[in-house]
Parts: C-alpha cells; structure tokens; sequence
C-alpha cells in the first residue's frame, strides 16, 4: 500500500497548518487506495540545520536528524500544507526539507497551501525547491483563502469545493508515488 506523510508545515503558536492539516487528513482517511499520516515537523524538534555534512552524504550526526530521516524515508509520498510566508513557504519547512536528501527522492508531492493570495507564491516556491530533491510535484494543488475559506481570517471553514481539490490532488500524488516505485528500489 502506498504510504502518504501529510506534513504540517508551520511551527508557529497558534498555526493555522495544524487545522488545515487535520481537516486533510480526515478527507484522507475515507480513501482506500493509500495509507495516510499526519507528520508534525514541531514534533521533530530540529534546530536550525546543524549537520556538518551536506544531506546528500547521509552521515548524520545528531539523534534528530536521525529521528526526521527514518520517519520521512518511510513514506512513498507526500502532501505539505504550506502557509505563506513572504511570498515564499516557512523557515520551518525548508529548514526541515534541507535536513535530508535520498529520503526525498523518486518520490511525489502535492501541495495544500492558503494565504492572501492562497498560498500560490509559496507553492511556486516549493516546486523549484523540489526539483533540487528529484521529487514530482504535482499539478493540482488545494489554495485556501484567508478571504473565504477562513471566517474573519481565523476560524478555518473551507468552502465545500476544497474537499474535491484535496482528493483531486491526492489522486495525483497517489498516482505518481506508485509510478515512481521502479526508481526507488533501484
Ligand atoms: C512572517 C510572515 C509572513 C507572511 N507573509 C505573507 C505573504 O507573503 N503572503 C500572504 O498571503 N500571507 C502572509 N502571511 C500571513 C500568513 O499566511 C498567515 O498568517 C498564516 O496564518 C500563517 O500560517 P500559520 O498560521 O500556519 O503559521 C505572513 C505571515 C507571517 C507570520
């Protein structure tokens, strides 16, 4: 069964990203073509990169390295929900994705993200850092809007299309981790 870490991508008090990620999650759950799991990078405790090798050489020194190697190299693919951070996605994420290397690659991603303009820069962002990874970005993503999909800016409550664009996505993601399977176990 393809695996799916759906990865919560703020660290910040009081993140929206947790809500939004559960919501996904749930919308998930009801799909029978994959396993799902919620990723939460607090939970990892990683400070900003402090291996002294570069990724790429997989000789990682501290234990949380460790910990965030084992637990994303475990899935065949993923979903990052993104807030959007000066036009681009948070420190907390991509410090997150530097961390590792072969962990990410041959694999797919999709992309849940909002803001003002529905997180769009910060997923543009992502795709570029992603080909860097060698992982699949997919095309259809989920863009939620601090406008209409969040009352008064703050209570997450998306409109009732956003739960066809999440399985929307997520046939994508599901689809191309499965098809990329040949070049991981190479
Ligand atoms: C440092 C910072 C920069 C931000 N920059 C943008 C931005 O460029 N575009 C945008 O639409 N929203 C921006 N916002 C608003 C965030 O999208 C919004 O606060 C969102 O809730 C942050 O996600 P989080 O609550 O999961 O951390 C910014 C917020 C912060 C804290």
């Amino acid at each position: 069964m393809i695996r799916i870490g759906i990865v919560i991508g703020s660290t910040r008090p009081g993140r929206k990203a947790e809500g939004v990620a559960r919501w996904a999650f749930d919308i998930a759950l009801k799909r029978k073509d994959a396993e799902f799991e919620l990723v939460d990078i607090a939970d990892f405790n990683l400070p900003l990169l402090d291996e002294p090798m570069p990724a790429m050489f997989g000789q990682y020194s501290h234990d949380h390295t460790r910990a965030w190697s084992a637990k994303i190299a475990s899935f065949d693919g993923y979903v990052f929900v993104t807030p959007e951070y000066n036009h681009s996605t948070s420190a907390a994420l991509k410090n997150a994705i530097d961390f590792l290397y072969h962990e990410w690659n041959n694999k797919a991603v999709g992309f849940i993200a909002y803001g003002g303009a529905m997180g769009a820069r910060a997923v543009e962002h992502l795709r570029l850092v992603m080909a860097e990874l060698q992982v699949a970005t997919v095309r259809a993503q989920v863009g939620l809007s601090l406008f209409t999909d969040f009352e008064s800016f703050t209570v997450f409550k998306p409109a009732e299309m956003q739960q066809k664009n999440v399985n929307s996505m997520l046939d994508q993601v599901i689809a191309w981790s499965g098809a990329l399977k040949p070049l991981r176990n190479k």
